[in-house]
């Protein structure tokens, strides 16, 4: 199980984290995790999956998975598929690619039928608790309209993070909490575990930075510190 406290980097399908650009991202995450001894975690393109898998130590998730069978189905990411790669879990429903209530129950179910874990992405305090009485491994609470930009969620809306948390404690016990959507360095996601988080899932603020070992240093400083 990914460690607790944590940092999610999902690379998304951004241009800077495509194949080699990707693995480059894991490569330099893998090296700051061992020297820090801190626990990060990269959610890749199905079609970097098995080749990040098989270069880095970090944990690697997927960014999407299906609820189906195999079987005669074109275009869908299979479970089985995911594990088949070495992947350590995937995350299930996102702003930007929404599942029903439905499909998530059976996202996660067939995920932790295959030893993977699962961190489901939510919008707000509702669906975060919803998420959580699921049975999810972890639930990541992100505002859409905070998503990819430039004020974290834990300066823009800490009261949302904080209702989450309180929320998600009243029926499970166990999740771990993460909190995404403009965060961008280590005083985020100091905030982000003072708020009742066990860490952040973010993707732009690395990405997207001109120096992302320093971006990545950055961030990591607020976990161990
Ligand atoms: O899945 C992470 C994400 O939606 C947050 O994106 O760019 O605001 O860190 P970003």
């Amino acid at each position: 199980m990914l460690k607790k406290p944590t940092i999610v980097l999902n690379v998304k399908t951004y241009q800077e984290a495509i194949g080699k650009k990707a693995l480059e991202i894991a490569k330099q995450m893998d090296q700051i995790a061992k020297q820090n001894s801190a626990s990060l975690a990269i959610a890749v393109q199905p079609t970097d999956l098995r080749m990040i898998v098989e270069e880095v130590e970090i944990p690697v998730y997927a960014q999407h998975v299906d609820p189906i069978k195999p079987g005669s189905h074109t275009g869908w990411i299979l479970p089985e598929a995911i594990k088949d790669t070495g992947a350590k879990g995937t995350l299930v429903n996102h702003s930007e690619h929404r599942l029903t209530l439905a499909d998530i129950d059976e996202c996660i179910r067939k995920a932790k039928a295959y030893g993977l874990e699962t961190i489901v992405c939510t919008n707000n305090v509702q669906t975060s608790v919803a998420a959580s009485e699921l049975e999810s491994d972890f639930v990541a609470i992100e505002p859409p309209e905070l998503i990819g930009g430039d004020t974290s969620v834990t300066t823009a809306n800490p009261e949302i993070v904080k209702d989450a948390v309180d929320a998600i404690r009243r029926v499970n016990s166990e999740v771990g909490i993460l909190c995404g959507a403009g965060v961008k360095n280590g005083e985020d996601v100091a905030k982000a575990i003072e708020l009742g988080t066990q860490g952040v899932l973010l993707a732009s603020g690395v990405v997207k930075a001109k120096d992302k070992v320093r971006a990545l240093n950055q961030l990591v400083r607020g976990l161990i510190e």
